[in-house]
């Protein structure tokens, strides 16, 4: 990203728990930040309305995206599955289609993606997520696999992405930056545990960290077990 004028970013998804933790990092590296949420979650966004500008609107919306990424040096997006309207992949090829060439695209998404399938699963997490697919298709409120389709798309694309693979999830004081792995398996990623407020940290620092342009890291938090093991060798 070009650092000679005040560096924007537009935060797709920035009502949520994790949109808002990365719009404060944002704010605390001086990024100008546009946020996108829905019209219902303004509100939410209240603590930091005279500093950011906000774009309500469904992030699935293409002339919401095309609005809200103008101008833009990074895209951080929050891929969620919920609705069984395409809402996760519609964000992405939205946000795919109109963001500045240039532009950083970091997008969220938990473990159980895979980019290459090489990655090793437990039995128990193969377990949950197919019992979260079945219950989610039951109730036609979460659509599991059109998350799977927005990252197919996103792998596929010759833009400057990076897709940040959570592991379970916590709420809490930072404990700083995750560490990463390509797969999902490897030891350092044992304790499938992250901070939210890093699960953020990682996205914005992202935005900077050429090394990570077309991967897909699995992070797990710098403070847990395995990422300690891992570092004492
Ligand atoms: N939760 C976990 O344990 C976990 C684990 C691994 C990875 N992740 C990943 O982390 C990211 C954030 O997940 P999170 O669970 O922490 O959630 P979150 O940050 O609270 O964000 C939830 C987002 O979903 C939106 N949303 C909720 N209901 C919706 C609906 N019916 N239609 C459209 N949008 C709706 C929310 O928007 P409003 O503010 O407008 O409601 C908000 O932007 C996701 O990419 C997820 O895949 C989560």
């Amino acid at each position: 990203m070009s650092t000679d004028r005040r560096r924007k970013v537009c935060v797709v998804g920035a009502s949520g728990k994790l949109g808002r933790y990365m719009v404060r990092h944002a704010l605390d590296r001086d990024y100008e930040v546009v946020g996108v949420c829905r019209e219902r979650s303004v509100e939410k966004l209240a603590e930091f309305a005279d500093r950011i500008t906000i774009v309500p609107g469904p992030t699935n919306d293409r002339e919401v995206i095309r609005k809200a990424v103008a101008g833009c040096d990074g895209v951080l997006t929050v891929l969620v599955p919920w609705g069984v309207r395409q809402y996760s992949s519609g964000t992405a090829q939205a946000v795919l289609d109109h963001a500045e060439p240039d532009a950083r695209l970091i997008f969220s998404c938990g473990w159980h993606i895979t980019r290459d399938g090489k990655g090793k699963y437990s039995w128990r997490f193969k377990a949950v997520v197919r019992v979260v697919a079945w219950l989610a298709r039951l109730v036609r409120a979460v659509e599991l696999d059109d998350q799977v389709e927005a990252c197919r798309r996103i792998f596929a694309s010759d833009r400057r992405w990076t897709v940040v693979r959570g592991s379970d999830l916590e709420e809490g004081e930072s404990q700083g930056l995750p560490v990463w792995s390509r797969h999902v398996g490897d030891p350092v990623l044992a304790s499938n545990r992250t901070r939210r407020v890093d699960f953020a940290l990682f996205m914005v620092e992202a935005l900077t960290d050429d090394t990570l342009v077309r991967e897909a890291p699995a992070i797990v938090g710098c403070r847990t077990p395995s990422a300690l093991a891992h570092a004492r060798g």
